[in-house]
C-alpha cells in the first residue's frame, strides 16, 4: 500500500500512523480549569524531547465542532500548567474512562474514581493511584493545522518529578513493578512485560 496524505481521508491516515507508531507511551494529563474543576485526559501522542532541562511534549488534536481545543489544551492555554501521570496496567480501566468527552464541567478525577493529592509546584493535583508524576510548566503550544484531525504540540518542562521509592533504585524505576502500559491501533493496549536486552555497540 502506499497512501498519499493529501490524496486520502485523514481518518485513514490516522490509522496508518497509529497503527505504525506503537507501542506509544500514555500520558495522563492533569489539568485545572480557570474556574477551578479538574480535568483528566490520555493523551499517546506523547513523548521526551529533552533531559536537559526535562522537557516532555504531547499533541491535543482538533475536535469538531464550534470549539475545537480540547479540555487539556483549553485549561493549558489558560494556566500554563498541567501533570503528566504515568498509566500502570492497574489504573488502565480508570484511565479510559478519563478518555471519555465530559462537559467542562465535570470533575474527571471523581468521574473515573481516580484519587487527586496536591502538587507540590503547580495547581493541577497529581494521580494518587499513579507511580510516576511530572509537574509541568507549559514551555510553548504550536498549532500545526486548523483542518480536521489537526494538532497541537503542547510541549512543558518538568519542574519537579515524583516516583514511588519502592519503585526505584538509584534513578532506575523497575519496569516489572511499574508495568506501565502503551496505546497500539485501535483499541488495543500493550503490557511492557515482555522485554528484551541489547548492549550499544562502542564504536
Ligand atoms: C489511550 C488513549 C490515548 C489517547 N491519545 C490521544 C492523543 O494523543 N491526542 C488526542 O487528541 N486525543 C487522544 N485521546 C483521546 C482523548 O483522551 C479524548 O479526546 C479526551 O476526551 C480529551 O479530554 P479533554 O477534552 O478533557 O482534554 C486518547 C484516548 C485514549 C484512550
Amino acid at each position: 500500500m502506499v497512501v498519499d496524505p493529501r490524496e486520502s481521508n485523514y481518518q485513514d491516515v490516522y490509522k496508518v500512523l497509529i497503527g505504525a507508531i506503537v507501542p506509544r507511551p500514555i500520558a495522563l494529563v492533569s489539568t485545572i480549569s480557570p474556574e477551578g474543576i479538574r480535568n483528566l485526559a490520555p493523551f499517546s501522542f506523547f513523548t521526551a524531547i529533552s533531559a536537559n532541562p526535562p522537557v516532555i511534549c504531547f499533541c491535543p488534536t482538533r475536535k469538531s465542532g464550534p470549539e475545537p481545543r480540547k479540555d487539556t489544551l483549553r485549561n493549558i492555554s489558560a494556566t500554563r500548567e498541567f501533570v503528566v501521570n504515568i498509566v500502570s496496567e492497574e489504573i488502565a480501566g480508570q484511565m479510559n474512562i478519563t478518555s471519555g468527552d465530559f462537559a467542562a464541567d465535570v470533575d474527571e478525577f471523581e468521574a473515573a474514581g481516580l484519587t487527586p493529592i496536591p502538587s507540590d509546584l503547580v495547581k493541577p493535583p497529581r494521580v494518587a493511584e499513579s507511580h510516576v508524576h511530572m509537574e509541568c510548566k507549559l514551555y510553548l503550544t504550536l498549532e500545526i493545522s486548523d483542518l480536521p484531525g489537526g494538532g497541537n504540540l503542547v510541549i512543558g518542562e518538568v519542574i519537579r518529578l515524583h516516583v514511588d521509592d519502592t519503585y526505584v533504585d538509584n534513578f532506575k524505576i523497575d519496569p516489572d513493578k511499574l508495568r506501565a502500559i502503551g496505546r497500539m491501533g485501535g483499541n488495543s493496549y500493550a503490557r511492557t512485560t515482555d522485554r528484551f536486552d541489547m548492549v550499544r555497540p562502542k564504536v
